[in-house]
């Protein structure tokens, strides 16, 4: 589903809440008022209520003046505004306070387009969401090659709620209007000026021309009114939104993300009639801020801003090249995205021809990221591979990704520390061994730490720092910061079987593995946690992990662990044995046909609510038990990680956030009534309570 991590990244960090004085209203000599949008010391605008305060205070004045015309402009190179001031929406759950704040904030952008000369607004850079509608609120918009239009509301729990929805799809094909704000995604300058989004593309330096020759009536805009008009009946509005909502079906429930399904009925029932359309938007937007999942997906906003913050750049100023030992499925992709991200990388491996595929799909990577023939040559030329370890010496970090046994890491780290650098850091990649028992051997214990990333590299956000007793602060900070350099974010975790994400997504596994025994289809068993809302169901998770992954980590926690873990059917331990380890052996739980897609069979047997708490509960009771033995500090950094990491239901705000809408006490009894019926490992943790805290 697209409502998650990847695509909420693009979304911009709030500014802090500004005053009027935002706003610089200067006139030139042909009489034209200049109106430029600055928020003070902040690196890109957003629209609040002080904004709009403002706007509306220079709107008075130009309304008794009467200028020319009117331009509308950014002073800041980032763009023209990044949207609304997201903080502004945490908390807002008074339906009612929401509808009196959008009446307001309309009163003054229909101030604006009321007023009675031409007005144009100048888009360099961005233009987002309540941005976006203060812009089509103006007569004329022209961007540079630069610019980039859109509505990422759908991506909060939202839909546009400042006038974008009447305005958008009375200005451009209302089909492209409402695919834009239903996924979210922007229009960057070609497309927006074919959408008729903007009239003209211009050159920075022709921006203030083109801007006069708007207001002199100069800019032919050709707007596409037909699609306007035939969509303008009831019955063919009806027909293209039953064909959205089946679109949008297939990617998320409505019962989990009303939002778009709220925009599609307000464009049906009301779709160019602008006065009932602006009535109904700010109705559905003020019940969507103040449901549940818009404000999770709020709270998930700030969880990753939150995490990214604890990743500071600086700290890894001192790490310019990476070594990377171990040039498998792992090791080979984190050199890769290492070099993807600028910095040096030597790659070693005791084969030759992991090496050699190791780069392979590091080109592939970098032709799918970089966009010029320099840029990809460049990367290329920052992954050294590097078969006799050559590299290790001049390494500010080493990064082991070799077998996952304590004998070869340990071995290994014999021969590579004493040819490493004084203060360089040592970091494994292990996603199950207790640092402890690998630092054990070492002359330099406290430059060692985990980098623990996730599989698939390129995809996955979250990696888990790993710290333990003897690990010094900067180290530490030093991991942090380059995570944070290569774009994905830090979750500080304490050395423990599994860390974090392991141990709290493994027993959500092998409950689906005994589901399984017991004879559901893996399908259903996806079903049931796909409805749920997990990004992902177990079998496909542990397919794609692999199920020999999945039976090593299964068997070190139950060894290593206090708490009891299923015992791992034979059927599985023989799949392993025989090679079928899911999608990297074409076979699995799933069976996979030539591209790769599982055969999922026929009719999935309809998921239960009891199938999805023997899974769920269980992630639950994991994580109790990480809070309590504080492998995770708190509970946001819990449920950040597990979104991140697991696709743990966005919306449902993570495991902590869904215990406590449940009710904690509800869980412990949901936990008590499956221990009687299958066994102690549903006993529920002590820890539960944790969960209650922090919000
Ligand atoms: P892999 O089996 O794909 O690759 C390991 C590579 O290390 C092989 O190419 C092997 O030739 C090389 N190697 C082994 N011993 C070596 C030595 N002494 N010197 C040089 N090269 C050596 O393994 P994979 O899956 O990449 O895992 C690596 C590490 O990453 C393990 O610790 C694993 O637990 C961890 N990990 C794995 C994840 C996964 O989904 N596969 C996810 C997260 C962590």
């Amino acid at each position: 589903m697209t409502l998650t991590d990847e695509d909420l990244r693009h979304l911009k960090a709030p500014a802090a809440p500004k005053s009027g004085d935002a706003w610089t209203l200067t006139r030139d000599d042909a009489g034209v008022a200049w109106l430029t949008l600055d928020l003070p010391g902040e690196s890109a605008n957003t629209i609040s209520e002080d904004v709009l305060d403002g706007l509306d205070a220079r709107l008075a004045e130009l309304e008794a003046e009467k200028p020319e015309g009117l331009v509308m402009r950014s002073g800041k190179t980032s763009g023209f505004a990044a949207g609304a001031d997201i903080r502004a929406f945490r908390g807002m759950t008074d339906q009612a306070a929401v509808e009196a704040a959008m009446r307001r904030a309309h009163e003054v952008v229909d101030r604006l387009a009321a007023l009675p000369r031409p007005t144009v607004a100048l888009i360099d850079g961005f233009c987002l969401g309540a941005g976006l509608e203060v812009a089509l609120a103006c007569d004329f918009r022209i961007g540079t090659p630069a610019c980039s239009l859109g509505f990422p509301e759908v991506l909060l729990g939202l839909h546009p709620g400042l006038g974008g929805t009447y305005r958008l799809t009375a200005l451009i094909d209302p089909i492209e209007a409402m695919t834009m704000m239903l996924t979210g995604k922007s229009a960057h300058a070609k497309k927006a000026r074919k959408l008729g989004l903007i009239d003209e593309i211009a050159e920075p330096r022709h921006l203030e021309a083109a801007a006069l020759a708007a207001i002199d009536g100069r800019l032919k805009t050709s707007r596409g009114g037909l699609k306007a008009r035939l969509l303008s009946t009831g019955p063919a509005r009806r027909y293209a939104a039953e064909k959205m909502r089946n679109r949008t079906r297939a990617r998320a429930p409505e019962a989990h993300y009303p939002a778009p399904y709220a925009l599609i009925r307000l464009w049906e029932r009301a779709g160019g009639a602008a006065s009932t359309m602006q009535a109904g938007e700010i109705a559905s937007f003020a019940r969507l801020m103040a449901g549940e999942t818009a404000q999770a997906l709020i709270r998930v906003f700030f969880l990753r801003e939150r995490l990214k913050s604890l990743g500071n750049r600086k700290d890894a100023a001192g790490i310019r090249h990476v070594h990377v030992v171990g040039a498998g499925l792992m090791g080979g992709d984190i050199a890769a995205w290492c070099a993807l991200k600028g910095l040096r990388v030597s790659l070693a491996d005791q084969d030759r021809d992991a090496l050699a595929r190791a780069v392979r799909r590091a080109a592939d990577l970098f032709e799918a990221k970089l966009h010029t023939g320099p840029d990809r040559r460049d990367a290329r030329d920052r992954l050294i591979p590097d078969f006799e370890g050559a590299g290790v010496g001049a390494a500010d970090l080493v990064i082991e990704a070799i077998a996952e046994t304590v004998e070869a890491k340990i071995g290994l780290y014999a021969e590579l520390e004493p040819r490493m650098k004084p203060g360089a850091i040592l970091a494994t990649n292990t996603s199950s061994l207790p640092l402890e028992t690998l630092a054990k051997t070492l002359a330099r214990p406290e430059r060692f730490l985990g980098v623990h990333f996730f599989n698939p590299v390129a995809k996955m956000e979250l990696v888990e720092i790993v710290s333990h007793p003897g690990a010094e602060k900067d180290a530490l900070a030093a991991a942090r910061g380059l995570v944070a350099r290569l774009g994905r974010l830090p979750a500080p975790v304490a050395s423990a079987l599994g860390f974090l994400v392991n141990r709290v997504l493994t027993p959500y596994l092998m409950e689906a593995i005994l589901m399984i025994d017991e004879g559901a289809s893996p399908a259903s068993v996806d079903a049931a946690a796909e409805r749920f809302g997990m990004a992902m169901g177990p079998a496909t998770v542990a397919d794609r992990v692999g199920l020999d992954i999945c039976l090593h980590v299964a068997d070190a926690l139950r060894e290593g662990l206090d708490q009891p873990m299923p015992d791992a059917p034979d059927w599985l331990k023989k799949k392993v044995e025989d090679g079928d380890l899911g999608v990297k052996t074409g076979a699995g739980l799933y069976a996979y046909d030539d591209d790769g897609k599982p055969k999922k069979g026929g009719e999935a047997a309809k998921p239960d609510d009891e199938m999805a708490d023997r899974m769920i509960l269980p992630m639950l009771n994991a994580s109790a038990a990480s809070l309590r033995e504080k492998v995770v500090e708190d509970a946001e950094t819990l449920d950040a990680a597990l979104i991140f990491a697991a696709g743990f239901a966005p919306f449902r705000g993570g495991p902590a956030a869904y215990a406590r809408t449940r009710g904690v006490d509800d869980v412990k009894a949901a936990l008590a009534a499956l221990e009687k019926v299958h066994g102690p490992r549903f006993a529920p943790d002590e820890g539960l309570s944790l969960l209650k805290k922090a919000g």
